[in-house]
């Protein structure tokens, strides 16, 4: 089979208009601003309007990815929605977006990975498109994360938001695009980070509401250790997988949760700041959306260039995670 180069070819995100900020957390929660900064990083948040799902912030994404990859909706082939706040059990998120993008012959599906999903859905995508199955492919991070957001709980509410990043997959010159991933799952760790209620394990009842089994379940300190582990782990494999090396990186996009560990990541593969986007102190952590809110806004940005050889990396609920080495 003929294996055809395969990169992004549009990028797009969209946040929405309401700010949560720190101080803000401060009337809510026994929290304070100075906590926050030095534990995590982040300063404010974007929250989803009560009219606004999932699909709505995937929309606006798409519809800047489309432009900048110069195609229409009704050009597409694929259309992945990574998300752990789908709008409904089913359909699938990706299904309702593409009834609202009128992209009538795209396969769509929605994929649970958690925060590593958006470099899930890349992987595959990048895959149909490779072997020529697909020409044009759509992957968006959506989350709406306030919706599953205990406000009553310090642990947790204080470090996620709601967006949408957008990506388009197309066939890119010969020595350009996708040279590697790395996908990983450790299923052992899953009661670390979770949504209990709502599935065929413990239906949604007045009992499962009573105990918030509807909320983010996290234990943060685990989930930290495993995060400064796999980071850097997940980046140097996947670079070992493209023969590249630490020394090679232009930029590297790390999934958005803390400040610490987006720094330890830097000091295992031996960068410098200047060399990776960071952007949670303006949003924290939206999931499968960080990374790609921080690709697109790391492209409007102008610090990404023709040529640039790329590191995405994340990790997160399952446990999973996942890294690609791309050249721009
Ligand atoms: O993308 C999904 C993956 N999730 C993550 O990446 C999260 C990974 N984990 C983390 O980022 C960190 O573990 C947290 C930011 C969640 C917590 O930071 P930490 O340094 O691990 O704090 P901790 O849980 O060990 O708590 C330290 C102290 C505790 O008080 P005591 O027991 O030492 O008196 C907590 O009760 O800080 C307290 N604390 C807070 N204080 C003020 C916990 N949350 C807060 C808060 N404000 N919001």
């Amino acid at each position: 089979m003929n294996i055809l180069p395969v990169g992004i070819i549009g990028t797009g995100k969209y946040v929405p208009d309401k700010v949560l900020t720190n101080q803000d957390l401060e009337q809510m929660v026994d929290t304070n601003d100075e906590w926050i900064s030095t534990r995590t990083g982040i300063k404010e948040r974007r929250i989803a309007s009560s009219e606004q799902a999932s699909s709505d912030l995937a929309y606006q994404a798409a519809q800047i990815a489309l432009e900048n990859a110069g195609i229409t909706a009704q050009d597409l082939d694929l259309i992945i929605v990574a998300t752990i706040t789908p709008d409904m059990a089913f359909p699938s998120t990706a299904c309702v977006l593409q009834e609202k993008l009128n992209a009538k012959q795209a396969a769509a599906f929605d994929l649970s990975a958690a925060c590593s999903g958006f470099i899930y859905g890349l992987a595959n995508a990048a895959n149909f498109i490779a072997t020529g199955t697909y020409k044009y492919a759509l992957v968006i991070g959506a989350e709406c994360l306030s919706k599953i957001t205990d406000y009553t709980d310090r642990n947790t509410c204080i470090l996620f938001g709601d967006g949408a990043g957008a990506a388009v997959l197309g066939v890119v010159p010969e020595g350009r695009g996708f040279r590697s991933f790395e996908l990983g799952a450790d299923g052992s760790g899953g009661e670390l980070l979770k949504i209990a209620g709502g599935g065929s394990r413990n239906p949604s009842s007045p009992e499962s509401l009573e105990q918030k089994q509807h909320y983010i379940y996290m234990a943060g300190q685990e989930v930290f250790k495993f995060a400064v582990r796999i980071m850097g782990s997940a980046a140097e494999e996947a670079l070992r997988k493209a023969g590249m090396d630490k020394g090679d990186v232009d930029l590297l996009v790390p999934h958005q949760a803390n400040i610490r560990i987006i720094q330890s990541s830097l000091n295992r593969l031996e960068l410098p700041e200047e060399k990776c986007m960071i952007n949670l102190h303006k949003y924290g952590n939206v999931s499968a959306a960080s990374i790609p809110i921080a690709l697109a806004e790391a492209v409007e940005e102008g610090k990404v260039k023709e040529g640039d050889c790329l590191v995405m990396v994340g990790f997160g609920g399952g446990l999973t995670w996942g890294a690609s080495v791309l050249v721009w």
